[in-house]
């Protein structure tokens, strides 16, 4: 088992990128089935979504466009909570079907916000496309689409992930040693 040290902590290989890739194309594969003759929008949530949007865009075969968007957090005014919002998007998404794509859904708090915003600015069918899923940490309200594979609770990096902006040049996923 490969280990990669970044900054202080240590990471041991726990997905290769073949597994992952393979995941991908089935997720791929689903998305081309389910959204012929839709002309969806690909939102690609950056940075960790970069890879994972780049290994399924190439697999995806029906006419269909993709755009690139950051959330902003910041602290709400009435609450605690920090408030996230997408910013950079361009493009009118009236009527649309959109699909975000996410490299991890954890606690699902990012994705329902998202969801919400890409509704309210007018998409008819919001839909949701993550590379990894921890359903143990996820609140019921959020359930992905379309899953390239399942993962136990841990702090992982890789194919896209970072910890504190490292990492996300590696092609396996790794997760934390305890
Ligand atoms: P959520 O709102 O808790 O679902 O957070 C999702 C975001 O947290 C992802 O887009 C990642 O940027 C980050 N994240 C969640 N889990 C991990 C992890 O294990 N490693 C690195 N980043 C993570
Ligand atoms: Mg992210």
């Amino acid at each position: 088992m490969a280990e990669v040290k970044i900054l202080d902590k240590v990471f041991a290989t726990s997905i290769s990128e073949e597994k992952l890739l393979s995941a991908i194309d089935t997720a791929a594969q689903k998305i081309n089935t389910d959204l012929d003759g839709r002309n969806p929008l690909f939102l690609c949530i950056l940075n960790g979504a970069f890879m994972f949007a780049a290994d399924l865009m190439k697999r995806i075969s029906i006419p269909c466009q993709i755009s690139f968007v950051k959330i902003a957090s910041y602290q709400g005014t009435q609450t605690t909570g920090k408030v996230k919002s997408l910013i950079g998007l361009n493009e009118d998404l009236t009527g649309r079907t959109v699909v975000l794509l996410e490299d991890i859904v954890d606690t699902g708090i990012t994705m329902k916000a998202l969801v919400e915003q890409v509704r309210t600015a007018g998409a008819n069918d919001v839909r949701i496309a993550t590379m990894l899923f921890k359903p143990e940490a996820c609140c019921p309200e959020v359930k992905p689409d379309y899953i390239g594979l399942n993962i136990p609770n841990d702090f992982i990096v890789g194919h896209g992930l970072d910890y504190d902006g490292y990492g996300r040049n590696l092609r396996d996923i790794y997760t934390l040693k305890q």
